[in-house]
């Protein structure tokens, strides 16, 4: 065959960060991209907002549209590159394009989250494969080497660190011994955080990397409402100083996982306590890193800049070079390897782990005599307690509790009874302690 002369002609939609990424480095590394594909991967049209912004790549004016739509109508164009973030319209541009028999590929975890059943299916229905590297962990390839290399397991747990903005923070909380806002500021001058960071902080923005984990493991689009997701926002210093004296690091940790026994399936994302004997309590700063653990394969671990422009384009570039080679190949493929759809939510209440309790109480004798009652009657072990000698008088200190396996709704009961003492207050920290053992 001479491939050579195979040209793949890609429409790419957004050339804000990602996109300038995807146009700079397909040139940059164009001759390897032949060689590897067989094909000469070349952006023919871009459609952004505003044609007269200024950009970091040299594109010429007539390569511009403002309609997204003038890409799919161009029959020219083989393949188009969602990057314009969003949900409503990336849902209609990547609609009209499966439609228009062009192959997809995004990075965009946002409409995913929120349609991506309907696109999956539709993707199925067109025979068009609809790619998403790009979507979960930015430059690391967590999702060929789920539905790639561990295509021969079943998944066990994935447990991730995959938003490198709250890492950041809670990394500098933690080694900087700065506050939450002290930490989120120095996150917006590097760069690091968005001009509004609320998806980040408030964790969704790793709910929707999650629900596509949960997907890809799992063959189910769990509904956001059957995901349970906490931000890092009302994470203490406090809290992560009590944790570092217990042995563990706080992070943001994604949890995917089948429940033993059953094929109930759990995706939630939740600031959590860490062993620092584990390998992801080193993942610091903005990196991300996702433990996989499979029934043949055991624990993996995938490590890498889960965002910017240059991480994220490689994974979009290796989307194009499938595409490129299916292709050539003239291989219909959707992009991504079909599941039953098995497993059904597991409902919050029964989800297990252990837990970090830091409550404030009053300072006199048998305080931890009463909350113990409280957890003994509610058949939740008690495995270390912290009772910090006040660094001056005070009517209330902390007592920080290390509880033992108990569902999410157990767990539940027993505070609110303990919150119901006369000498608890009501302001406290309740985390999951996940020991990341399978
Ligand atoms: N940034 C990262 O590190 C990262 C990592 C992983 C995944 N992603 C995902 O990648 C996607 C793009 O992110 P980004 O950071 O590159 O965003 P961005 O910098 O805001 O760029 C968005 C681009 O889309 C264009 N655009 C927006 N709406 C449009 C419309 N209706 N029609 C045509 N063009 C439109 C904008 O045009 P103008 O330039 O004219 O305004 C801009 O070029 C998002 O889904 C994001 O979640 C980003």
């Amino acid at each position: 065959m001479e491939t050579s002369s195979k040209q793949l002609r890609i429409g790419l939609a957004g050339l804000g960060n990602v996109g300038s990424g995807v146009y700079k480095n397909l040139l940059l590394n164009r001759h390897i991209l032949q060689d590897r594909t067989g094909a000469h991967l070349q952006v023919t049209r871009i459609a952004v907002r505003d044609p007269n912004r200024k950009r970091d790549v040299d594109v010429s004016p007539e390569m511009l549209t403002t309609e997204w739509r003038d890409l799919i109508d161009d029959p020219q164009i083989d393949v188009i590159v969602e990057l314009i973030g969003g949900d409503d319209e990336a849902f209609k541009l990547i609609t009209a394009a499966l439609k228009a028999g062009k192959a997809v590929v995004t990075g965009n975890k946002a409409v995913l989250a929120k349609h991506g059943k309907q696109l999956i299916e539709l993707s199925e229905k067109q025979n068009t494969p609809l790619y998403c590297e790009a979507a979960v962990a930015g430059g690391i390839p967590i999702i060929k080497a789920v539905k790639e290399a561990l295509v021969g397991n079943r998944i066990d747990s994935i447990y991730g660190i995959i938003n490198g903005t709250s890492n950041y923070i809670l990394t500098r909380m933690t080694k900087a011994g700065i506050s939450f806002s002290e930490a989120l500021g120095e996150a917006r001058d590097k760069g690091f955080a968005e001009a509004d960071p609320s998806l980040d902080i408030n964790g969704w923005d790793a709910g929707h990397k999650a629900i596509i984990l949960g997907w890809l493991s799992y063959g189910r689009w769990l509904k956001p409402e059957e995901v349970s997701v906490n931000g890092i926002e009302t994470i203490s210093s406090e809290d992560v100083t009590f944790a570092d004296s217990l042995g563990y690091e706080i992070k943001l940790l994604g949890v995917i996982r089948q429940n033993q026994g059953d094929e109930r399936i759990e995706v939630r994302v939740a600031p959590s306590l860490i062993p620092r004997t584990h390998i992801l309590s080193s993942v610091d700063g903005v990196f991300n890193a996702v433990a996989v653990h499979g029934n043949v394969v055991g624990e993996t671990l995938f490590y890498g800049s889960g965002a910017g422009q240059d991480a994220t384009s490689s994974a979009v570039i290796s989307d194009l070079a499938d595409v490129a080679e299916n292709l050539i190949n003239e291989v219909g493929c959707t992009g991504f390897v079909p599941h039953g759809d098995y497993g059904v939510a597991l409902p919050l209440e029964e989800t297990l782990s252990q837990y970090y309790l830091r409550l404030s109480v009053v300072d006199e004798p048998g305080v931890l005599a009463r909350i113990a009652n409280i957890t003994g009657e509610n058949g939740i072990g008690i495995l270390s307690v912290i009772q910090p000698e006040p660094k001056e008088p005070s009517e209330h200190i902390p007592l920080v509790l290390l509880l033992h396996d108990a569902t999410y709704g157990t767990v539940s009961t027993a505070l609110k009874a303990v919150l119901a003492l006369e000498s608890v207050e009501s302001e406290h920290t309740l985390l999951r302690v996940e020991t990341l053992e399978r």
